[in-house]
């Protein structure tokens, strides 16, 4: 199966992504690309020897469906099975979304549906909650939204600020993500909670 991944910043989900299609993992990672043309995933993605294409997003401000069919082009070349959101901090319309949906994933930082949206940590901490964590879903229309097909947690301890706990919570993004997207590349939509 072919992956493209799509990232906005440095990259470190697609990093672990793309080492862990080896082997007899049945996808490999056909595409990366971001709406930073400047964005260090894809330095990263070309030391790894993917594909890298860009959309710089700015020019099309306010013009979110446009925007979105020029990233239809790489991403029609690349003719992915899979495109995983990874730090893809894009809204993406209905529209795009309908056409990838059932097979489009995201990892977002909170244990949903807690905390859709942005500042996940710092609201938690605000919150008081005494675990946070992230969620692998599918991607649909309603932002934050779709099934949920992974979880994992970790304590928020005494003294946490948000960038503490960001750290610890992105440590356990690259262990979920990649046994996700194994078992969905296998055809296993049963949510996996990490221990
Ligand atoms: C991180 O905040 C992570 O929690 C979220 O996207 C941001 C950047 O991740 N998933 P990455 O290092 O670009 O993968």
């Amino acid at each position: 199966l072919r992956v493209a991944i799509l990232l906005s910043g440095g990259g470190s989900n697609m990093v672990k992504l793309v080492e862990s299609m080896t082997g007899d993992h049945p996808a490999r990672p056909v595409l990366v690309m971001s709406n930073d043309p400047a964005a260090g995933g894809l330095d990263r993605a070309r030391a790894l020897g993917v594909p890298v294409a860009a959309v710089d997003h700015k020019p099309f401000r306010g013009d979110r469906p446009a925007f979105e069919e020029a990233l239809n082009g790489p991403l029609a070349e690349a003719a992915p099975d899979i495109v995983c959101l990874a730090g893809f901090m894009r809204v993406l319309t209905a529209g795009f979304v309908s056409r990838w949906q059932g097979r489009m994933l995201n990892i977002h930082p909170s244990l949903l549906p807690k905390y859709r949206g942005l500042h996940t940590h710092a609201r938690a901490i605000e919150a008081g909650e005494t675990e946070a964590g992230c969620t692998v879903h599918e991607v649909t229309p309603e932002l934050d939204e779709g099934p949920i097909l992974g979880q994992a947690r970790v304590p928020v301890l005494a003294g946490d600020t948000p960038d503490v706990l960001a750290a610890r919570v992105l440590a356990r993004e690259h262990e979920l993500y990649p046994a996700v997207l194994e078992r969905f590349a296998r055809g296993n939509r049963a949510p996996l909670h990490l221990p």
